[in-house]
């Protein structure tokens, strides 16, 4: 889906015209992947734009600048606020945030300590990710490339480089005429999809992989989690073998761009009879409810954004 583009771009604690919003090509970035950024949803409730778990996100975006060495000038409850002024800037919600630090113009090599940090925070809308299916379930496969191994690169940044990775496991899932692609670990075990955390229910139980088998740790997974143990669904994290995927009675994917978007396949075995289950369905239902202000924020999820005079767009 194409982007479409917003009015400003928040740089280094400035808001910038989109279209000024650029970089070098001899940017650090440019030639080695140094960036690591979050993506974020700003939904809109009746009582106005509310940007979903902006703390834990914040969060995990200064812990990969962390893992990575990133010395960031802005505190996350700066760049929370700079997320607000730039959704109530942009007159633009519902929409997908877009934060990002990288390492910018400075020095050719590898050595990545003589570049400096920037910062760009971006907004815009943004539909469903997993293309209108989405209710229904979606197709996926297992990949044939091994999601990124302990060690390595770690699965817990959110790094612009580990993307290299989801890249191969997503083309491949397209050309063989599938949403998405599942990947296993260095071990064989269920990691993660391209862009997403991966759910099963067996037994009435619902498994997902613990952060040790190569996962990014999703803010969707952990709303899932919570909702389950809420609704007094048992909950298991533990290694799930591929095999569990076709005799699961249901599965379904989590992350911000995908929400919780039911698996009906995999590997062209239909999971369960194929139709949304209803452990998935009761926790979309919660879900769904509270991002858009149905239900109570009984978690605490919602970041509310004042609202300025401009007007909501549709996506
Ligand atoms: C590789 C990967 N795993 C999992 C997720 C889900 O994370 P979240 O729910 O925080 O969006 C994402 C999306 O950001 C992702 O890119």
């Amino acid at each position: 889906m194409a982007i479409q583009k917003t009015e400003k771009i928040w740089h280094n604690g400035k808001l910038i015209p989109w279209d000024d919003a650029q970089i070098h090509v001899m940017s650090h970035v440019v030639n080695y992947g140094s960036s690591v950024f979050e993506g974020i949803r700003c939904y809109a409730p009746p009582t106005g734009p509310a940007i979903f778990r902006a703390q834990e996100h914040t969060q995990r975006l200064l812990d990969s600048a962390k893992i990575y060495r990133i010395d960031v000038d802005y505190a996350r409850e700066e760049l929370i606020s700079a997320m607000v002024d730039l959704v109530k800037t942009n007159g633009i919600w519902p929409c997908y945030m877009r934060p990002i630090i990288l390492r910018g113009y400075g020095e050719a090599g590898v050595n990545p300590f003589n570049s400096p940090t920037e910062v760009f925070i971006c907004n815009y809308p943004w539909g469903k990710y997993l293309g209108s299916d989405a209710e229904q379930g979606v197709d996926a496969c297992v990949s044939s490339w091994t999601r990124i191994a302990p060690n390595t690169l770690p699965a817990m940044a959110k790094s612009g480089a580990n993307y290299m990775n989801s890249q191969l496991i997503k083309m491949e899932a397209i050309i063989n005429g599938y949403v998405e692609g599942i990947a296993l670990d260095a071990n064989g075990y269920v990691s993660e999809g391209s862009g997403e955390n991966v759910f099963i229910v067996r037994n009435g139980a619902l498994q997902t992989a613990p952060l040790g088998n190569s996962v990014l740790p999703g803010i969707t997974r952990d709303s899932v989690l919570q909702i389950a143990r809420a609704l007094g669904i048992p909950v298991i994290e533990q290694g799930i073998p591929r095999e569990l995927l076709y005799i699961a009675e249901e599965a379904f994917f989590t992350g911000t761009a995908a929400e919780i978007t039911p698996i009906r396949s995999v590997d062209k075995i239909s999971v369960g009879k194929g139709v949304t289950g209803a452990v998935t369905k009761a926790i979309q239902k919660e879900f769904y409810g509270i991002v858009r202000g149905e239900k109570a924020d009984r978690f605490g999820w919602l970041t509310p954004v004042p609202a300025g005079s401009k007007q909501p767009v549709s996506v």
